[in-house]
Formats: structure tokens, sequence, C-alpha cells
């Protein structure tokens, strides 16, 4: 029997898509799932919605294992965390020096770090696939983030570039990111700028709730998706907007808890750590557990008198810009956390293909990650280029009087807030952090630099006791 040249374990929905995305590019493949509880018939299902003789299905791991070709390219797709190292450990007994075992799914960077290494031991290669799209993605072309070892990845290139989404040259979403845990590490990011792509939505629909009916805010957004705006999650929104359930609008029906699956607050942890302000994605983080608290804000809601006297109506060519001016800085706050990452790791990371990888086939993609790119290819940050920082500038107007409105509206929009502030911030030469550090010494004896002093200098202070 003809051997299978990739293999997929676990054929949830990710890795259903991705199977079906490989079987549309003819790559012939072998797919596992257990046959256990709600499993069971999952493969058989597969098989028949496939219909494709180019694949095997299988229930016997061992099995699944000895239709793949040598050196075999197995993709895992199940659930992060410890459900993968019972995978992995699951598969090893069947495997063979140079196999290459490829986690397609949201695992914790350090985690994959570890994998690398342990696998390495029983000279099996281990890659990080970040995998970005969900499910029309994963089906059409999602955009993939690998890391590992750059052997392993040319092993495995042909078929992750073909099944990638293409960007606008045509160029496959995927390429080699970096060692170890980078790939999972730069889609965690990627997962951190979504929640402040998303965070910021919501807060332009709460501020346009105010004078404007659903109906008004979607054809808006869609108009600004005609634009240098333009992204996958301006037009989802715009489309959620007006969808129904019966004759009810379904935003109407939907309660106001948002979820998450635990990678924007890995995002942020990992921020923390490493010392980057990464504000508007970690406050998008914080709206989203401050929303979970509902009994909470009805009856303190109830308790309180909203003293608005009449709507301010919202100037919308100013919300469009602070809007502009948010997702920027939002973007620009998970670049400084990658690049941090990379100098702090040894990654050699590429900020402009990152950026090139985001432009299309994930749920971040739009215009101007597109234009983001190519200015990367100039410079290494985008406050080191020129026409960033002056539209930044120009934008400063803006989001200062969409801020006034929302608080004359009593509206809740924390990450407007955070990226005016972080900007304010980074664009203000003389800090108040010379405060901090005389108040650390006062109580601490914890030091501090001087001004026009040698950086390695410190200095401790004998302060007065005087009250
Ligand atoms: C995912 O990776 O599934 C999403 O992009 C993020 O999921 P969450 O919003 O549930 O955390």
């Amino acid at each position: 029997m003809k051997k299978s040249s990739f293999g997929i374990l676990g054929l949830g929905v990710m890795g259903k898509s991705l199977a079906l995305n490989m079987l549309n590019n003819h790559i012939p493949i072998s797919v596992y799932n257990r046959e256990t509880g709600e499993e069971v018939g999952v493969v058989a299902d597969f098989l028949k919605t496939a219909n494709n003789t180019s694949v095997k299905g299988f229930t016997d791991l061992g099995e699944f294992v000895n239709s793949i070709e040598t050196p075999r390219q197995i993709l895992i797709m199940v659930k992060a965390g410890k459900v993968i190292d019972r995978v992995i450990n699951g598969l090893l007994p069947y495997l063979e020096e140079n196999d290459i075992i490829i986690d397609g799914g949201n695992s914790h960077y350090e985690d994959t770090a570890k994998r690398v290494a342990y696998l390495s031991e029983h000279k099996i290669n281990f890659i990080g696939l970040g995998v970005s799209g969900g499910e029309e993605g994963a089906l059409k072309g999602p955009s993939l983030m690998p890391g590992g070892s750059k052997e392993s990845y040319q092993k495995i290139a042909a078929t992750l570039e073909k099944i990638a989404a293409k960007d606008d040259d045509g160029k496959p979403c995927c390429n080699y990111i970096g060692p170890a845990g980078a790939g999972h590490f730069v889609k965690m990011v990627h997962n951190g700028i979504e929640y402040g792509d998303m965070q910021l939505l919501a807060e332009l629909y709460a501020l346009l709730l105010l004078t404007k009916t659903y109906e008004e805010i979607s054809k808006l957004f869609f108009e600004w998706n005609e634009g240098e705006l333009a992204s996958y999650l301006l037009e989802i929104t715009a489309k959620i907007l007006v969808e129904k359930e019966g004759n009810e609008n379904l935003l109407n029906l939907i309660l106001d808890k948002a979820g998450n699956k635990g990678t924007g607050s890995w995002s942020s942890t990992v921020a923390l750590k490493l010392g980057v302000p990464t504000t508007v994605k970690t406050t998008a983080v914080y709206a989203r557990y401050t929303s979970s608290f509902k009994n909470e804000r009805v009856v303190l809601a109830k308790k309180i008198d909203r003293k608005i006297k009449s709507i301010e109506p919202i100037d919308l060519v100013a919300l469009k810009e602070a809007y502009d001016f948010a997702r920027t800085i939002n973007l620009q706050q998970g670049l400084q956390l990658i690049k941090t990452a990379s100098d702090t790791y040894n990654w050699g990371l590429d900020l402009a293909e990152i950026c090139r990888i985001w432009s299309n086939g994930c749920i971040i993609k739009s215009k101007k990650i597109v234009a983001y790119s190519k200015v990367l290819q100039q410079v290494d940050s985008l406050f080191e280029a020129k026409q960033v920082v002056s539209g930044l500038n120009k934008q400063e107007t803006a989001i200062t009087k969409i801020l006034q409105n929302g608080l004359a509206n009593r509206v809740n929009v924390p990450c407007f807030y955070e990226a005016y502030n972080y900007w304010i911030a980074m664009t203000t030469a003389q800090s108040s952090a010379n405060l901090i550090q005389a108040q650390r010494d006062f109580f601490g004896a914890h030091r501090f630099q001087k001004i026009g002093a040698k950086e390695e200098e410190s200095f401790h202070h004998n302060w007065s006791e005087l009250c």
C-alpha cells in the first residue's frame, strides 16, 4: 500500500479543516482520531465528508504512524496542555529517528521549547506551529508561524507553504519564524493583538450605539472597510451587527460576558515578565474579565445615578482617525514585545516578515499590516518610521475628541484611553519616574541613577526624616 506523505492527528474543527485543505492541495494524508466517548465515528465521518482516495483514516495509533512515509511528518491538532505530552508519549514507541512532529495548537511557547528539547533526546524533531485563521482560514489558507529547527522546517516547508494563505504578491503566508518556541510565541502575540483589535471595535460599537442603529453602524463599518482601514475583524463586525435570529437582532440575544481561552492573558503575562508595556491588549484582557462580573455590574448599575444631561454627538471623522491611531499603537506594542523576546532569547525574529505572514489568512489580517510590513523592511520599529509617527501625531486631536465624547457620555472605552496614554508617555521626554526612583531610595535604599553620571553608576541619598 502506498504510504501517505503527511499525517494529521486529531480531527476537531481545525484538524478537519487543515486535512481538507491538504486534500484540496493534492497532498496524500493519513488521519487519526481516538475512538472513545463522543469521538466514536469521527474518522469514519471525516472519510465520508472528504470522499477522496488520497486519505486513509485510522483509529489505531500504530497503524496510523506506519501508514506515513519516513521521515514522517505528523501534525498534532489537539487541545493545548498536558494532552499534547500524552499524545507525544503515545506516539513515541512508533516513531523513528528524524521523524517530525508538529504541534498546530495554541501551546504555550515555554512548553513547546521543553518539548523540542525532550524529543531531540529521542532524535525526533519537533515544530511548534502557530496556526491562525479559524475554521475557514484552516480550510482555505491559514497564516502559519512555524518555530523549531530550520532544517526540520525546510522538510515540511513545501506542504505548509502549499496550504497557507497567499499574500498580495502570491507568496505563502508562512515562513520559518525562529527556533524552539518562537512560532508559538508569535502566535500568542498575534492573539493578544487580536484581543486589542476586537476590544477597540467593541468600544466603537458602544460609542456609536448612543446615536445610531445596528444597521447604521454596520453601514459605517462597511464603508470604512472599503478604504485603508480594511480588516477581517472590521468586516465580520459589520456583518455581525446586522445578523438576525428570527426577527430579532442576534446581538440583542447574546449575553455581554466575554470568554477567553487564555492566549490573551499569556501574552500579557509574558509582556510583564519581559518588561514591555503592551497596555492596549492587556486592557482588552481586563475588559473581558470585567465583563464577566455581570451580576455585580447589574446590581451596581441600579445603585448609581447616571448624570448625563444630553448625548454628545460623535464626530465620525475623528472616530475613524482615533480607531486608526489605537490600532497602530496596539500593533506597535505587540511588535515591541516580539522584538524584546527576540533580543532576550536570541531568536533573530524578522518583524517585517512576521507582518507579511499576518497580511492574509489570519484573524488580524488588514490592509494596514500589509503597509506596515513594507515599512518594517526599512526600519526596526514603527516608531522609527517618520510617516507613522507624523500620522499618529496628526491623529492626537481626533483621539482626544473621542475620549472626551466617551467621558461626556459615560461610555467605557479603556483601550482607546490606554492607546492614548501610552502615546503621551512615549512622546514625553521628561517623565515623573524620577520621583518613583526617589521614593524607592527613600524607603528601601534602592539607589538611583543621576542625570549626566555614568550609566553603571548608582547613588543613595541620606534622606532627611523631617515629618
Ligand atoms: C483562538 O486562538 O482560538 C482565538 O483566536 C482566541 O481565542 P479566545 O478569544 O477564546 O481566547
